[in-house]
């Protein structure tokens, strides 16, 4: 072996090892920078009134969440009613089967909701979750597992209830009453801002805007729907989340993220008014 090819190995394995030691560097800044815009997201918002005025049907489906109703939920949501005008929405609230009293929880909303004059459904289904449970077992709602018992499927359970909250939508267009967009909120903490600000993504032109649903920041939860515009799953929970470099692109610069499905927390529709209609 002669001096000059080891002289040119160091030399490699010094080149290898500063370049190594840039990429950790340039990518340890680069999640220090996103949670950071992640953490501070929540204070440039804008407190303002929406652009143009729009019609909202404000969908939403309730099971043993009276904590939450009770310590943000129902507040925020009265607060983005007075944003938006009580004549300029339309509240669909489905409750069934809950252990805890969602159901007073929601007695109360309602009443709140009836001093503000807010039109609005809110059902409080008698039927209880061993109901349910205890219905014959047909089709894709049920899964037999090994063990030789029936479990109720989540998803076309949920998808049920939703159509429920969406019902009243259908009887309004009936009677020529219409919306321009739906909006669907999950039993997450959230504030009138966070919705105006989803209502005005992309200055409004949208099948699907979503919400992202940080439980702890910079993680966010619920990613079930979601997927990127290039349809794939989430690859993690904090940076960098998504495979599809146009959608890595969007977290990163805390503009509206492009993605082929999405739900988390709050969605808001235009595309399914059509089949209403
Ligand atoms: C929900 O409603 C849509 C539109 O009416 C229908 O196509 C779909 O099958 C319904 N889903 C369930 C689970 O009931
Ligand atoms: C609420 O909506 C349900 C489902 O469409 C309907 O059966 C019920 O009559 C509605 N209640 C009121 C008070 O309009």
């Amino acid at each position: 072996m002669s001096l000059l090819s080891v002289s040119r190995r160091v030399l490699r394995y010094r080149i290898a090892r500063t370049l190594i030691i840039i990429f950790t560097i340039w990518n340890l800044a680069e999640i220090h920078l996103i949670h950071h815009r992640i953490s501070k997201a929540d204070y440039t918002v804008l407190l303002r009134r929406p652009q143009k005025q729009e019609r909202i049907y404000i969908a939403s489906i309730n099971w043993n969440n009276e904590l939450v109703l009770r310590s943000h939920w129902s507040k925020a949501l009265t607060q983005l009613i007075l944003k938006l005008g009580p004549e300029n929405v339309f509240i669909s609230i489905y409750e069934s089967g809950s252990y805890d009293n969602t159901k007073g929880a929601l007695r109360e909303l309602d009443w709140e909701l009836e001093r503000m004059r807010v039109p609005r459904n809110i059902t409080l289904s008698p039927v209880t979750h061993e109901d349910e449970l205890a219905a014959p077992a047909r089709g894709e709602g049920w899964i037999r597992t090994a063990d030789g018992k029936k479990h109720l499927r989540r998803i076309p359970y949920l998808a049920r209830i939703r159509n429920l909250s969406l019902r009243p939508l259908q009887d309004l267009a009936r009677q020529g009453i219409t919306f321009d967009k739906i909006l669907f909120l999950n039993d997450v903490v959230f504030t009138s801002n966070d919705v105006l600000r989803l209502l005005d993504t992309n200055d409004g032109e949208y099948g699907a805007a979503c919400s992202l649903d940080f439980s702890k920041p910079p993680s966010f939860y619920d990613t079930f729907a979601l997927r990127d515009n290039e349809g794939h799953e989430p690859i993690m929970q904090t940076w960098p989340y998504f495979s599809s470099a146009a959608s890595r692109h969007g977290m990163k610069n805390m503009s509206p993220i492009p993605v082929a499905s999405c739900w988390n927390g709050m969605g808001m529709l235009t595309s399914i008014l059509e089949s209403v209609a």
